[in-house]
């Protein structure tokens, strides 16, 4: 997720700009810069760092005459941070400067092509192609040029275009990336969201996909492809900049929740080929690797090392190769058994987080080889690691992680399910479901979060607790773990998760009349046992919630033990994680917004624990 803007109007342009980029870095941060024209001049200012790196070379816009530009904060998914792989980025020829937010999932076959024709890139970008394409089809009408570029590229953009021989105009146009376009007195602009607009105008244009706009100081036209002028109605905000920076929600963890559909989408899409196979980019671990892997670590922290339950769980059934999930500060320290034919999985949001660094770095001293699920391109993680997978979950801004738990989840179903496919563990058919079944995951969490007022109300009544227990067997415990993480960290509630049949050797003995106990059974199979671990509870005086699958059959009595019910879709069970940690992720929140803590900045944590 990047930040993107532009302006054309009677003022200068570049402190605009920054202004604007301001109010974007939640979007993106690692790296910014803008584009202005001047007496027919196209110039391109960029860095990487924070955007106050850009600000403070370019004196804060004041040194950039010029009235018309586009800015630019980032969020890399394709090449590193770095000054190069900056944006704006420009066309060979100097005509063309483009700002991007997205991802170009066929920038590889068209970056060949163009390569092929002696076009020089200066950067190792996905959005550096549509650059290059603009020079490449430019037939001297930049619209009708833009129309054949994005009938050429495939996946998600919102582009900002400046043509220096057009010195007066902008034009822009969106798929899949949000796009609004913004009206004043002193111009017009365009940006990636509304907080980027606010402190210069409260109308607006919300864009919808394939629409093309052309902005000039006075003017701002809409076209569809066919360049048929489109009507649109103007929109007036009323929010405040922080709640713009918010979409609109209270908190940036419930914005994040919401985000998952998408986030997992960008995750999961372009690593499934067109012909059914899972591409892991940045993994050149071979068959005969594979096959001669004796022992796999799942390596992390927190909510990261939650994943690597569930992972274990998971690899070890479609792969049949021996798991263990450990977490990074002790696995350190364990002197491990690993050698040249262990393979230890790294699972980090941050890509920051010093244990797991150490951790990363102790098994490779061991001769392991390292693959890292990591959210942040570029982190030292990332650059430590033999293999990446990179999570496109975009900026994670609270600091109890859902929407990255969510899509290093999706990446560990897709490494298990690779590694079964080349390791000849697994039938074509089996192979094929399941990864049908994978590229549901993000409609059926769309249809789950539908149940966030349910349990917003549910909420009002568990916000006061003391104690809170999490019960689950197998998957069901694993994200028992992160349920009852996510609720402890933000509401400050005391809670535990417990293996379901564990309870009744020890912690039973806390259960007493109105105990909350939250009981996870949606792994089919085992459904049964964990009804009776409730009856368990339930004889002591636990109150129960269960969160099960909607088709899960219970008996007069059986309903009778259970408080409160939460059903949610069924797959595969192995992909239940996905599903069943939404309802925990929401009630978690609900009562900790019941509770009015400081969701996204809780007391004594930080997003990236970069301290052992
Ligand atoms: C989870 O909500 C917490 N923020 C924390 O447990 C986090 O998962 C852990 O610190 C690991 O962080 P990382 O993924 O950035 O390595």
């Amino acid at each position: 997720m990047c930040g993107i803007v532009g302006f054309v109007g009677r003022k200068q342009a570049a402190p605009i700009l920054l202004a604007g980029l301001e109010h974007l870095e939640y979007r993106g941060y690692d790296s910014a810069g803008v584009a202005v024209i001047d007496n027919g001049s196209l110039d391109v200012y960029k860095t990487k760092g924070r955007l106050q790196i850009l600000s403070d070379m370019i004196g804060g816009g004041k040194i950039l005459p010029g009235t018309i530009g586009i800015g630019h904060t980032r969020w890399a998914t394709h090449g590193k941070p770095s000054d190069d792989n900056s944006h704006p980025h420009k066309s060979s020829s100097g005509r063309f400067a483009i700002v991007h937010n997205g991802i170009i999932e066929n920038y590889g076959p068209l970056k060949a092509e163009l390569e092929k024709k002696g076009v020089a890139f200066a950067s190792e970008t996905d959005t550096e192609v549509v650059a290059q394409l603009l020079d490449a089809y430019y037939d001297g009408d930049t619209f009708s040029t833009l129309v054949k570029v994005i009938e050429t590229i495939e996946g998600s953009f919102a582009l900002g275009i400046l043509n220096r021989d057009n010195p007066h105009e902008i034009y822009a146009v969106r798929r899949s990336s949000p796009l609004i376009v913004g009206l004043s007195e002193d111009g017009n602009f365009i940006a990636s969201d509304i907080p980027a607009v606010l402190p210069f105008t409260r109308t607006i244009y919300h864009l919808n996909d394939n629409e093309i706009v052309r902005l000039t100081e006075d003017t701002v036209e809409i076209f569809d492809t066919a360049r048929r002028p489109i009507v649109r109605e103007k929109e007036k905000v009323d929010w405040d900049v922080s709640a713009a920076e918010k979409g609109g929600y209270p908190h940036f963890m419930i914005k994040e929740i919401m985000e998952q559909p998408e986030a997992l989408s960008k995750t999961i899409a372009p690593r499934i080929t067109h012909d059914g196979s899972i591409t892991l980019d940045g993994v050149q671990l071979t068959k005969e690797q594979l096959a001669a892997l004796t022992h796999i670590h799942i390596v992390a922290c927190g909510s990261a090392y939650h994943v690597g339950v569930v992972g274990k769980y998971v690899i070890e059934e479609l792969t049949r190769i021996p798991v263990t999930a450990d977490l990074a500060s002790e696995f350190r320290y364990q002197n491990p058994i690993v050698d040249a034919h262990t393979l230890v999985i790294i699972i980090s949001q941050s890509g920051e987080t010093a244990d797991t660094l150490a951790a990363l770095r102790e098994a490779k001293q061991r001769g392991a080889t390292v693959l890292s699920i990591v959210n942040v391109v570029g982190s030292s993680i990332a650059n430590e690691s033999d293999n990446v997978l990179y999570t496109w979950a975009g900026p994670e801004i609270s600091v109890a992680t859902t929407k990255a738990y969510s899509t290093q989840l999706a990446m560990i179903y897709l490494i298990a399910l690779y590694i079964a496919g080349q390791t000849g563990k697994i039938s074509k058919e089996a192979f094929s479901s399941l990864l049908t079944k994978i590229s549901a995951l993000p409609e059926q969490v769309a249809s789950i979060l539908k149940l966030a007022p349910q349990l917003e109300q549910l909420a009002q009544r568990y916000a006061y607790l003391e104690h809170a227990y999490f019960l689950g067997r197998n998957l069901d415990y694993a994200v028992a773990m992160e349920a009852s993480l996510k609720l402890k960290e933000i509401s400050y509630i005391h809670s535990e998760a417990y293996a379901a049949g564990e309870l009744k050797h020890g912690t039973i003995s806390l259960i007493e009349e109105g105990t909350f106990v939250v009981a996870l059974a949606c792994c089919e199979r085992l459904i049964p046992k964990t009804l009776s671990n409730i009856k368990e509870v339930k004889a002591r005086g636990a109150e129960v919630l269960l969160v099960t699958v909607e088709n899960c059959q219970l008996a007069d009595e059986q309903a009778d033990e259970v408080d409160h019910m939460i059903r949610i879709p069924q797959t595969n069970e192995l992909l239940m994680p996905s599903l069943e940690v939404i309802p925990c992720q929401l009630l978690g929140y609900y009562i900790a917004k019941a509770r009015d803590c400081d969701i996204d900045k809780p007391r004594n944590l930080a997003k990236s624990v970069t301290v052992e």
